[in-house]
């Protein structure tokens, strides 16, 4: 019921947004026909209906368009001055549309679109992807595809704009928190807000909505020691978004499906348990992308890489493999505490052994002394990635780092950004029940195979760093770029 009033009342105001814009259009068409402004706009009469409605009546309805996807609406436009628009065409290069033109269709405007035709057209681009072939810019096998990566992420960064929520208190909400295991939620949250490409300051303009919490800060606040009742962290979450569900229309228009969470701590998916639409329609990018707890769904929600970050001023420390392939001298390396399902059963078969394969519960003093935990990753073919109490873990990051090729055991554990990236190219996943193979496994890999996977690591790294400011392929672009890009596939679904 409420939701059918909810339907006729947007409608209403769908139907009256659409008189105000006849009202505007006749205001619009009269004055072109009898005020020409500008010398260089064609005759009215010369142009089709369609393309009237599509450019001039749009755009003189809307604020003045983007020069591109860099800058944000709020800044000034260079040449806004004149009639003319430089936007960022496909390829990059400059294209001038006049408005009140005539135009092809594939110089539409899109950016002009309602946030929901937009999505639809950013869909359909996508869909029909220009190949790609050897861009140099892209190293193709380390995609599932490309090209619809290439066009999506380009799409993104002209299109995409996120509507933050301001309403949440500190800590909980707005605090990132830069430095530790779970760091990865706070830099996106930090970046997040910061940004002046992606945030819509206007929520009617944002095809996105952020809801800027932090799982870790929640269980600070909220968990009690040794309760083992995660209730109070759900109830919270719950009522927060129940607030913004009737404070503001937005919510209820997709039922949560348009908005999304970043989340790192392994409580991240419990949190959300206790609002039905948060925890099944809203996109959850979680470090805990556990299909077999029926909370994270594969091709919905987005697997978090989980970054461990040492020193917040220097995320990019321990970036860089340097050492040449022979400089690899160990088969495999783990060493860690001996918690979760899989590390007792990696310790049982291949930990204390005096061979290549060095498993270690904690790299003992005496081993450490002469080499570090880092260095050990650089002097390893591969890099043992165990799940621990839940199925990620961040030596898969630390490994892509040190360019070694991680080995990931860890059932049903979707990979970070699955959606676009084919993680058997430069890695191994070794299922639970192999590891007492681990060590066949590994030798059968050629050294042919081994250096093509090694190559993909090298390749992949730069969309596993955090910048203080965001560089294309970023970490951060990659969580919002497969955010944006699970939006784009659910909503062929709706009408
Ligand atoms: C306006 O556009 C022209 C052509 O792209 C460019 O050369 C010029 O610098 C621009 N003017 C401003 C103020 O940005
Ligand atoms: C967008 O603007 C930025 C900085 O203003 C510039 O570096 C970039 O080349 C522009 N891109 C396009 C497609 O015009
Ligand atoms: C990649 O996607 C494009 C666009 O959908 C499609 O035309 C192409 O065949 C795909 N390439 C591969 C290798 O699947
Ligand atoms: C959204 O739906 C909920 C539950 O149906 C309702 O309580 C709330 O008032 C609605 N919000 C708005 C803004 O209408
Ligand atoms: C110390 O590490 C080097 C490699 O860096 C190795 O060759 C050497 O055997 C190690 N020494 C001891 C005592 O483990
Ligand atoms: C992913 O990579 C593997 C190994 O390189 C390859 O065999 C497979 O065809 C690739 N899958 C896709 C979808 O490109």
């Amino acid at each position: 019921m409420a939701t059918l009033l909810l339907r006729r009342r947007l409608r209403l105001r769908r139907r009256r947004g659409c008189r105000r814009l006849i009202l505007a259009l006749a205001i619009v068409a009269a004055f072109t026909f009898f005020v020409p402004l500008d010398p260089s706009v064609k005759p009215a009469a010369s142009l089709s209906a369609s393309s009237f409605f599509r450019h001039s009546g749009r755009a003189s309805l809307r604020p003045p368009p983007l020069s591109n996807s860099s800058l944000h609406s709020s800044s000034p436009l260079p040449n806004s001055s004149t009639s003319d628009v430089v936007v960022g065409s496909s390829d990059d290069k400059k294209v001038v549309v006049r408005p009140l033109t005539k135009k092809k269709k594939e110089e539409r405007p899109y950016w002009l679109l309602p946030p929901d035709e937009a999505l639809m057209y950013a869909k359909r681009e996508i869909e029909n992807a220009p190949l790609v072939i050897d861009d140099p810019d892209l190293y193709a096998p380390i995609y599932r595809n490309v090209s619809v990566f290439k066009r999506s992420y380009e799409l993104m960064e002209k299109i995409l704009k996120v509507y933050i929520y301001s309403d949440g208190k500190r800590p909980i909400f707005h605090t990132p928190e830069l430095q530790g295991i779970y760091a990865s939620e706070g830099w996106f949250m930090k970046l997040m807000e910061e940004s002046k490409v992606f945030v819509a300051k206007d929520p009617r303009k944002a095809h996105l909505f952020y809801l800027p919490y932090s799982s870790r800060q929640l269980k600070e606040a909220l968990y009690v020691p040794g309760s083992h009742n995660l209730r109070p962290l759900a109830i919270y979450l719950k009522d927060y978004v129940n607030n913004l569900a009737s404070k503001y229309p937005f919510w209820n228009r997709t039922k949560g499906a348009d908005h999304f969470l970043v989340a790192c701590h392994d409580w991240g998916p419990y949190t959300t348990k206790f609002h039905d639409e948060l925890c099944k329609n809203t996109i959850k990018a979680l470090c805990n992308a556990d299909t077999s707890e029926g909370i994270f769904v594969r091709g919905q929600d987005v697997s978090l890489p989980e970054t461990t970050i040492k020193f917040p001023k220097k995320p990019l420390r321990y970036v860089g493999g340097k050492k040449h392939l022979s400089e690899r001298i160990f088969l495999a390396f783990y060493a860690g505490n001996m918690h979760g399902r899989v590390r007792p059963i990696l310790q049982k078969y291949w930990g204390d052994r005096d061979d290549d394969m060095k498993i270690y519960r904690r790299l003992p003093n005496r081993i450490s002394r002469n080499m570090s935990y880092v260095e050990h990753m650089k002097s390893s073919k591969f890099c043992i990635c165990p799940m621990g109490y839940e199925v990620n873990s961040p030596r898969i990051v630390e490994a892509i780092y040190a360019e070694c090729v991680p080995v990931i055991i860890a059932d049903n554990f979707v990979l970070p950004f699955d959606e676009v990236l084919n993680w058997s190219s430069f890695s191994v996943v070794v299922p639970e029940k192999d590891i007492p193979n681990l060590r066949d496994i590994l030798l059968g890999i050629s050294l042919r195979r081994y250096i093509s996977l090694q190559t993909g690591v090298k390749q992949l790294q730069r969309h596993f760093l955090w910048h203080a400011s965001p560089e294309k392929y970023d970490l951060f672009h990659m969580i919002l770029h497969s955010i944006w890009f699970n939006r784009l596939k659910q909503i062929q679904d709706q009408p």
